[in-house]
């Protein structure tokens, strides 16, 4: 589907949820994962020369093709980036994706973004000198979960309303569980649950100003 930025999104017809939001996919990824998530993390680490980015639901690969986009320009960080996808996305639709539009036109991330893709699942992949991928072919709640080493969190499921169980108290836990002291985690919704439970946890909720079309987004900080 085109949202109204002129980006694509993939309905999942079963549940009659889209990937990102209607009023603009790239948007909602730019503002909510990169310029909330990223960019605030950036700020308060200058010093940090890397950086473990978990995000939750791969998906058409837009958070992290934006990510690589990021990479090229801070090539002083090194980005370990995680991403977990039971239900990978196929390759003739990978093909139909119309991000590359929208991306520089510089060779690296039109090429990156079909690598992403096809590389292996399960296995660290150099994507450039200062950029690796691990994409997990697993769901949340069943990942080992391993404590302290994200240092971002960009949490992509699917919208409570729709995929309840990925917003549950546990298993919200286990992400935080998961997160480095002074983690980010951001997510585009902001369900009053979800930030009680937050709070609950110990960390420090803003409620910030969502993307077009949207009141509020969350970033939630580990102390
Ligand atoms: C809102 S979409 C994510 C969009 C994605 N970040 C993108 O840029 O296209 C939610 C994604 O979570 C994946 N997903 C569904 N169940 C999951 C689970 N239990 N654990 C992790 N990811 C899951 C879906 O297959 C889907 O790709």
């Amino acid at each position: 589907m085109e949202t109204r930025d002129g980006s694509h999104t993939l309905l999942n017809v079963a549940m009659d949820e889209t990937y990102h939001s209607r009023h603009g996919a790239l948007q909602e990824s730019e503002y909510v994962f990169i310029e909330k998530g990223l960019y605030h993390w950036m700020e308060h680490h200058q010093q940090e020369q890397e950086i473990n980015i978990l995000e939750v639901g791969m998906g058409t690969g837009l958070n992290t093709i934006l990510t690589v986009r990021e990479a090229l320009q801070h090539l002083h960080i090194h980005f370990h980036y995680t991403t977990l996808e039971p239900y990978p996305v196929d390759e003739e639709m990978v093909e139909k994706l119309n991000y590359l539009r929208f991306l520089p036109k510089i060779y690296t991330i039109q090429a990156k973004f079909r690598e992403l893709h096809a590389c292996a699942w399960e296995e660290t992949v150099p994507l450039l000198d200062n950029f690796t991928l691990l994409k997990l072919k697993q769901k949340l709640e069943d990942i080992d979960s391993q404590p302290c080493c994200y240092d971002l969190v960009y949490f992509d499921a699917f919208a409570p309303n729709k995929q309840e169980e990925m917003w549950v108290p546990e298993i919200l836990e286990k992400v935080v569980h998961m997160m480095r002291p002074s983690g980010v985690f951001v997510t585009y919704s902001a369900k009053g649950q979800v930030k009680r439970d937050l709070k609950t946890l110990g960390l420090t909720v803003e409620t910030l100003p969502g993307p077009p079309h949207k009141a509020e987004m969350v970033r939630a900080t580990k102390p």
